[in-house]
């Protein structure tokens, strides 16, 4: 399962402030105000778009500085309980904990309005905590953080420069010890719109194979991404989502098939959930899955609501869903790249059908091995690639007759 390795996102997760990139001022003005915040100091409010180090600027600031941070997102601040326990004596620092405290509301924007219970906490608190208060939003102008907006000091963020992005990934690849061509870096920086998140995860999408991939390919991949990005955005509602209603529109209403949105929430459970809810989630998943089966076996699609409604059912039940950062499923990774290595062969072959008046399975049987065995001998080789005049076909040939790591053939 994918959960036990890290993937680049969270592996390069800035650890010092030097470490998140732009964002100067934002930086700055944080680090400034929570220097010299005292107890009639107001809350703060980071803002911007996704991705660009809202969350990060808090974590690191807090440890910077020496404060330990309490962190809460829109799912915990539903639990009346936990803000009354946890967040309530933290604020007025009647905690056991003897270092500085930091209360950090993360994603407020996605508090809902009904949950008045929730803002009005927020706002009493920022009136009279002993402890700063942080919070982090993408949209500040939103409907149910008008009230909250007057008392805070806000704090914008902004999208990420291309080249500042370009810079980190180049970094990333060198650590990773990976070739990227910068003209490909150029790309995913482009693509990203300056979420620095997005273009970590391109990256490595690209990348974590370790093989050298060129423009013209990473173009084809990452337009698949798009797909990609939306199956984040239902599953980010699905995890989030307060009732099993809300969270199984929201799977179903992805374009993805059923069985990959099974995928990609089997695959990403581990991500959202913590090792004792892990079981239960993953039996809803189990069962999602039996039932799909009997779907497709037994034509049954009138029945689909009750398979998404088990797959939701694995998000409904995690109790304290931790920062939901998502990954590509490897099964569906796995299919993608059979895909594209067919194209390949199909692109080749039909060169080759052409030139050597043969069929396209008598090519795969008899030609492919013996190109194999006989581009062992340079001269063959170097004849060969002449032929192929299209610098494409040339280096398909590499990769998919000979399965070497893609490269350039002069
Ligand atoms: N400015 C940055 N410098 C370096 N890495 C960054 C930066 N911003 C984001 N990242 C990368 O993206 C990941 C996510 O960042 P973070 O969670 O802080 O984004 P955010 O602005 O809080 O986004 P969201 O609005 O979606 O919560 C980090 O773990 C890090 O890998
Ligand atoms: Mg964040």
């Amino acid at each position: 399962m994918s959960g036990s390795k890290l993937n680049w996102v969270e592996k390069y997760r800035p650890k010092t402030l030097d470490e998140i990139v732009g964002n100067d001022a934002a930086k700055k003005d944080f680090l400034d105000w929570l220097q010299k915040w005292d107890e009639r100091g107001k809350a703060a409010l980071l803002h911007g778009p996704s991705g660009v180090g809202k969350t990060v600027l808090v974590e690191v600031a807090a440890s910077t500085l020496g404060y330990r941070l309490i962190e809460t997102n829109a799912s915990d601040t539903r639990k009346e309980d936990y803000l009354e326990n946890v967040i309530k004596p933290a604020a007025f620092n009647r905690s056991l904990f003897s270092s500085r405290l930091m209360i950090f509301f993360d994603e407020v924007d996605g508090i809902s309005r009904e949950d008045s219970g929730a803002l009005n906490f927020i706002l009493e608190l920022i009136e009279s905590s002993r402890v700063p208060i942080v919070m982090a939003a993408n949209d500040p102008w939103s409907p149910n953080l008008f009230r909250i907006r007057d008392k805070v000091y806000m704090i914008p963020m902004h999208r990420i420069r291309a080249p500042s992005i370009v810079k980190r990934l180049r970094d990333i690849c060198r650590n990773e010890g990976v070739k990227c061509r910068q003209e490909v870096l150029m790309l995913i920086a482009e693509r990203s719109e300056g979420d620095m998140r997005a273009a970590i995860e391109d990256l490595e999408l690209l990348y974590s194979s370790h093989e050298d991939v060129d423009l013209e390919e990473a173009e084809k991949i990452l337009s698949y991404r798009n797909v990609e990005r939306n199956v984040f955005e239902t599953l980010r509602m699905a995890v989030f989502a307060s009732t099993l209603e809300n969270a199984s529109t929201s799977l179903s209403s992805s374009e993805e098939k059923p069985e990959d949105m099974l995928e990609w929430v089997f695959e990403n459970i581990p991500h959202v959930s913590p090792r004792q809810s892990l079981y239960s989630a993953l039996r809803y998943v189990a069962e999602a899955d039996v039932i799909l089966k009997q779907i497709s076996k037994n034509s049954l699609w009138r029945i689909l609501p009750c398979f998404y409604h088990k797959l939701a059912s694995a998000f409904l039940i995690i109790p304290q869903k931790g920062k939901a950062s998502f990954s590509f499923p490897n099964r569906i990774r796995e299919r993608f790249k059979r895909f594209q290595h067919e194209k390949n062969l199909r692109d080749l072959e039909s060169f080759f059908m052409k030139e050597l008046h043969t069929g396209r399975s008598a090519f795969r049987r008899d030609f492919i091995p013996l190109f194999r065995v006989l581009s062992k001998s340079d001269d063959f080789r170097r004849s060969l690639l002449n032929r192929l005049i299209d610098q494409h076909l040339k280096e398909l040939y590499g990769s998919v007759i000979l399965g070497e790591a893609r490269k350039r053939f002069s």
